[in-house]
């Protein structure tokens, strides 16, 4: 594990926590409870529950700092270890957790006054790979609680580096019996927004009254209504999730009761809201407490009667998923005014639904770690072996891997271990990769045979061991066997040929536009550029905002934008090059432009065609065709496009200073206005292009790629 820790240090660091003797006694069985920079481990007083310290486990791993306000008491709650900017941007606790049980994990973060004086203002909380929650430093004191099933023995419960630095002060984590609240799914996690005891005017509840160590808020504030309580009354014919006493209050009104909430998150994003009724009222009887609920006006549920006959109980929970922008107002109303009792309820939560980022599945990613610790034996200090840190697939998968996703999470299907000079023998940790579909090894220097192990390897359906002058090539009986399995074992002398052959194989496409009607692209980019913006929200051409302005020089004979060769790329390419679309800049009528960096590092701009998109399949023929054969400094180039299976997709060098667009209308043209001569020069940049192709095309080009603008007016 040290050399796990060892090796994660340039982004990512995790902080392994082992609770492995019974010393944690007064723990309940799988709880975790982590007193972040606590001097010792100490025992809540108030619910008994043992914290560690996480002091010991971390020789210079952020700074402990005591938290000058606090507004709670207990000593360990005054400390928060705060996470360096060293560079690291990712700080993970890795908690061991039972696969498939369902848990609670709260976390603390007290701030104010020392992240205030040092202006740092805000970090991520993850979990595994999806950021659930923005910290703004500034608060004093920040609870972020989440629901989550486990798909692995492990959790990472992580803090991302935002504007400011990262910190923590406590962290809990706690199972959850019967997956009350996510029923098993994998693919979400919830975030707490709310959870109210109603009419309980005491104290909190928690452990050991919850044994989910749930937090449930007092609810008194609720305007208009009144508090009923009793000890006496137990739920009855049902199963309650909840703890009796949280039940054991309730509002109540003669016409209506309403729970708002207007601090959510602005945009539509799914909630699951959760109400709890225990007819409190032992002179009720059946259809005298009869109401509806709304959920922000929609009737969500009608005509609920918790003691309806035939249930056979006095107990009922409801459950709603709805989107919300922003606001929420839950309102139980009486359902008719011949009704005799108005409606009741004795605790809700309200959920936040987050869809879970796919990870890699453990066990690819620990054979991957193995693989690279076994290469490393002998090729310490190989650079692409050097860069493989984290999680191999997300966010974006390893240099020479290929990942897809199967059952929620990604599976390797693709390891390129070729022409990386590497000695020693092949990884028997590559048997691992369950899913492996293609591996190549050609041109190592691997010694050795081939691991009788690779037989288990059953959806690998290409090999490629040739060029490796030190290796048996003696295959493993039953490898061969594999169905559809094909082995490339070629020579060192043909792989070369091959190898030349296929750098030719790249595509020049097009050569000449037909240029059949005539119409200089000063026409387009005076309309566009200049009468856009008597109507500038004209919908009809809906445009990037990324692309294509640079104010810098252009002259340079070796610039890539004038290399003439249009590449043919694979999806896979583009998908590594995206990161898997991870980073949109922005959207066309073509469909979204990604941002993307080639394996060379040039970043570019990938436009991916959508299934929505009034652009077809000719279009982007002609698109392809068209870029292909025009080449002028004043037009971002086509660099390549992918046309495999149903996706179209265009790649051209990304301009950092956006679009001509952003220069007149955005934020660029506030901060330095494009003056006329400029304006002027743009346009007769654009006519000395001389080429001749329709307006549409003129339209499209501007509005797909914009035009590239030239500061310079010397030309
Ligand atoms: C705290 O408890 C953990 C786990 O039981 C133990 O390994 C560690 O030594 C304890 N630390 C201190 C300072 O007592
Ligand atoms: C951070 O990275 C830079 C260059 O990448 C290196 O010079 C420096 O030593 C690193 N700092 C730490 C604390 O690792
Ligand atoms: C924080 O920002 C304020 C105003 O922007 C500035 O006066 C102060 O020096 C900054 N403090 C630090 C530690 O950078
Ligand atoms: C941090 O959280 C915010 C808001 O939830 C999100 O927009 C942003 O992408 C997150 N950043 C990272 C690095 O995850
Ligand atoms: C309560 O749970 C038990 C065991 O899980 C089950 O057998 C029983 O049917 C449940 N009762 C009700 C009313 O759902
Ligand atoms: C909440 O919803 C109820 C039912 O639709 C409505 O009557 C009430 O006016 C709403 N309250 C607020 C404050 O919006
Ligand atoms: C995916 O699910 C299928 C069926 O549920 C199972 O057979 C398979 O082993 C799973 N694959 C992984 C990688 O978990
Ligand atoms: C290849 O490996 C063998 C030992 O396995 C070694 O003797 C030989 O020098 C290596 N060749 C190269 C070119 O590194
Ligand atoms: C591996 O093969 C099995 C059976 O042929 C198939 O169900 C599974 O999807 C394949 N795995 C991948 C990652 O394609
Ligand atoms: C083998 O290839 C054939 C034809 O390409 C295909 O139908 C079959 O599903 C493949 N079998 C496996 C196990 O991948």
């Amino acid at each position: 594990m040290r050399e796990n820790m060892v090796a994660c240090l340039p982004l990512l660091f995790f902080l392994f926590i082992f609770i492995s003797s019974p010393a944690a006694a007064v723990a309940p069985p799988g709880f975790i409870s982590i007193a972040c920079c606590a001097k010792s481990n100490t025992t809540d007083p108030q619910t008994t529950i043992a914290y560690i310290s996480d002091d010991y486990l971390l020789d210079n791993v952020g700074i402990c700092k005591n938290v000058a306000y606090s507004t709670i008491t207990s000593y360990f709650d005054k400390t928060a270890r705060v996470f360096g900017n060293d560079n690291h941007t990712r700080w993970c606790y890795n908690l061991p957790v039972t696969k498939e049980q369902e848990y609670l994990v709260r976390t603390t973060f007290l701030g104010g006054p020392f992240f205030r004086s040092m202006n740092d203002t805000s970090f991520n909380a993850s979990f595994g790979s999806t950021s659930i929650s923005q910290i703004d430093s500034s608060h004093n004191w920040i609870v972020v609680e989440g629901v989550f099933t486990a798909t692995e023995n492990h959790a990472n419960i992580c803090l991302v580096r935002g504007i400011g630095n990262a910190y923590i002060s406590k962290l809990e984590l706690r199972p959850i019996n019967d997956g009350t609240y996510l029923h098993g799914s994998k693919f979400s996690i919830l975030k707490l927004i709310s959870r109210v005891d109603l009419g309980n005017e005491d104290f909190a509840y928690r452990y050991p009254i919850d044994l989910a160590d749930r937090i449930w808020e007092t609810g008194t504030y609720i305007t208009g209504s009144t508090s009923l309580s009793s000890s006496k009354i137990t739920p009855q014919g049902a199963n309650i999730s909840i703890p009796i006493e949280v039940l054991q209050t309730a509002v109540v009104n003669a016409e209506r009761l309403q729970f708002l909430h207007a601090d959510l998150d602005v945009h539509h994003y799914d909630y699951v809201i959760i109400l709890y009724f225990l007819e409190l009222d032992a002179s009720v009887q059946t259809g005298e407490r009869i109401f509806d609920v709304y959920i922000n006006g929609d009737e969500m549920y009608h005509n609920i009667d918790i003691l309806q006959t035939g249930r056979a109980s006095n107990y009922r929970e409801i459950s709603v998923r709805v989107k919300l922008n922003g606001y929420l107002n839950i309102s139980l109303v009486k359902a008719s005014d011949e009704i005799k009792y108005g409606p009741i309820c004795n605790a809700y939560e309200v959920f936040q639904v987050y869809q879970k980022a796919a990870e890699t599945l453990e066990r690819d990613a620990t054979a991957m770690l193995n693989i690279r610790d076994e290469l490393m034996l002998k090729n310490p200090r190989n650079e692409i072996l050097e860069k493989w840190h984290e999680d191999p697939c997300r966010p974006c998968p390893w240099e020479r891997l290929s990942c897809e996703e199967m059952n929620g999470t990604l599976v390797i299907t693709m390891l390129d271990l070729s022409s990386m000079n590497l000695q020693g023998p092949l990884p028997t940790a590559i048997s691992d990769l369950k899913e492996i579909k293609e591996l190549d090894l050609q041109r190592n220097n691997f010694s050795g045979s081939i691991p009788d192990s690779f037989t288990s390897l059953q959806n690998l359906s290409k090999l490629y061991i040739g060029c490796n002058p030190s290796l048996n090539s003696q295959l493993p009986p039953g490898l061969s066997g594999l169905q559809n399995i094909t082995i490339n074992s070629e020579s060192c002398a043909s792989l070369l040929s091959a190898s030349i052959a296929s750098q030719r194989n790249v595509y020049i496409v097009g050569t000449v536009a037909g240029g059949s009607i005539a119409c200089s692209i000063i026409l387009g980019v005076f309309f566009t550029c200049f009468y856009r913006r008597a109507r500038p929200n004209k919908k009809e051409f809906p445009t990037i905002k990324n692309a294509v302005f640079s104010e810098s020089s252009i002259h340079d004979p070796h610039d890539s934008y004038l290399n003439p060769v249009v590449q043919s790329f694979s999806l896979q390419y583009i998908k590594r090059a995206t990161c898997h679309y991870s980073t949109m800049i922005g959207e066309g009528g073509f469909g979204a432009v990604y941002r993307g960096t080639l394996p060379q590092g040039q970043e570019v701009a990938v436009k991916v065609r959508s299934s929505t998109s009034t652009q077809g399949t000719r279009e982007f023929d002609n698109e392809v065709t068209l870029l292909s054969a025009i080449r002028h400094e004043n037009l971002v180039p086509l660099l390549g496009y992918c046309c495999e299976y149903d996706h179209q997709i265009l790649v051209y060098p990304f301009m950092s200073n956006g679009s001509l667009q952003d220069r007149l209308y955005g934020e660029a043209s506030k901060r330095k206005v494009l003056d006329w001569p400029t304006r002027l020069s743009i346009a007769l940049g654009a006519a000395r292009g001389k080429f001749n192709v329709s307006a549409l095309f003129c339209w499209t080009l501007y509005h797909t790629q914009g035009c590239k603008v030239e500061q310079h007016s010397s030309r």
